[in-house]
């Protein structure tokens, strides 16, 4: 009996070509679809016989997990896989990867980015100096970094190369993380209360959990300095945003540099975005052409390897491979 092709989906992608994933899946000589469809039923129709799947954002319930007859493996673009049902995916035998770490460069240097940007008033000039305004006292009162604190909430590996960066700039290290502890002489660890109080600039990196929602509501912010900026790159709903609104339009913290948002994109007339005390990314700290490049090569060789009867190189439910079909 003829072999079957090796079939792999990639249900969504918004990249502009997959031509890195069907080189990389050729090797077994795979075909590769790309589907681009959120609807559930176009899923499943392409996917039941799929032997393994690459995703973007587009969730992968357990009803779609359930429909799959040949699927052994599930690749995240990305480091969260909270749109993939990972118990009902380790329930039916699939592995699911993810790349954990191919932006650890990007986004602690959008951090930094963030940070410089706030204290040396660079987006406040720029406005100003296109509005025909020039004198620097414009984005009075600008404070010297050099000595000043920052605070690292969460020290994972982005945290950790934010703190490594700070250094050269001269910035006193403060971490708060009930996951680490004390890693390196240059950085201090403390606790929440302590690291609210006695940092100029918080820099959030740490991962969304029950536990991190909304770990900046009010008391948190009043908490602050009101000289401090807060600082997110991670996730937007670690911050109330609806009270981060408040204490940048009333002046509890001196502003804000955020790459994520509660909701994103978020609402046009969402107010927070007409403060002119925040600097706002859309959520690119992630990005640049190396590691999109990156992203793509390692998702598509964590499915190679499955494929091949191989572990990729991260796992995110190793229990699956006690009941692997
Ligand atoms: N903006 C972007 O483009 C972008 C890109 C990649 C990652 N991220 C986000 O950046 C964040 C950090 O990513 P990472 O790869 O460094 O993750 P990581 O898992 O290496 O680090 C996260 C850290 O958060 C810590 N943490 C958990 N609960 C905490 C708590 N209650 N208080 C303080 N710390 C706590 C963990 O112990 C861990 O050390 C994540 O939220 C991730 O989703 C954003």
């Amino acid at each position: 009996m003829l072999k079957k092709q090796i079939k792999v989906v990639i249900t969504d992608c918004d990249h502009p070509s997959i031509e890195i994933e069907r080189k990389i899946l050729s090797e077994i000589n795979a075909e590769v679809i790309l589907l681009n469809s959120n609807k559930k039923e176009d899923i499943i129709k392409i996917t039941k016989d799929a032997d393994g799947i690459i995703n973007q954002r587009v969730p992968i319930t357990r009803g779609i997990i359930k429909s799959l007859n040949r699927c052994i493996v599930i690749a995240r673009y990305g480091v969260g896989v909270d749109n993939i049902d990972v118990k009902a995916a380790t329930k039916y035998g699939i592995i699911v990867a993810n790349v954990p770490d191919y932006c650890v460069d990007e986004v602690s240097s959008h951090a930094l980015g963030l940070i410089l940007g706030c204290a040396r008033g660079i987006v406040l000039f720029n406005s100003k100096v296109k509005e025909k305004r020039w004198g620097f006292s414009l984005a009075k009162p600008l404070f010297r970094t050099q000595g000043k604190t920052l605070g690292i909430f969460g020290l994972g590996r982005i945290g950790s190369a934010v703190a490594k960066k700070s250094i050269w700039f001269g910035l006193k290290i403060i971490a708060c993380d009930p996951y680490v502890s004390k890693i390196n002489t240059k950085i201090k660890m403390v606790d929440f209360p302590q690291l609210l109080s006695e940092s100029d600039f918080i820099s959030i990196n740490a991962s969304l959990t029950d536990e991190t929602w909304h770990s900046f509501g009010e008391d948190e912010l009043r908490a602050m300095k009101k000289s401090a900026y807060l600082i997110n790159t991670a996730r937007g709903a670690i911050v109330d945003e609806k009270i981060l609104y408040n204490a940048l339009r009333e002046r509890w913290i001196a502003g804000a540099g955020l790459d994520v948002l509660e909701k994103e994109p978020p609402d046009w007339d969402n107010p927070l975005l007409k403060l002119d005390n925040v600097i706002f990314t859309p959520h690119s700290a992630f990005y640049s052409e190396e590691s999109y490049i990156e992203l793509k090569t390692r998702t598509a060789k964590a499915v190679l390897s499955v494929l091949n009867g191989k572990l990729p190189e991260t796992i995110i439910n190793p229990q699956v491979l006690n009941r692997k079909k």
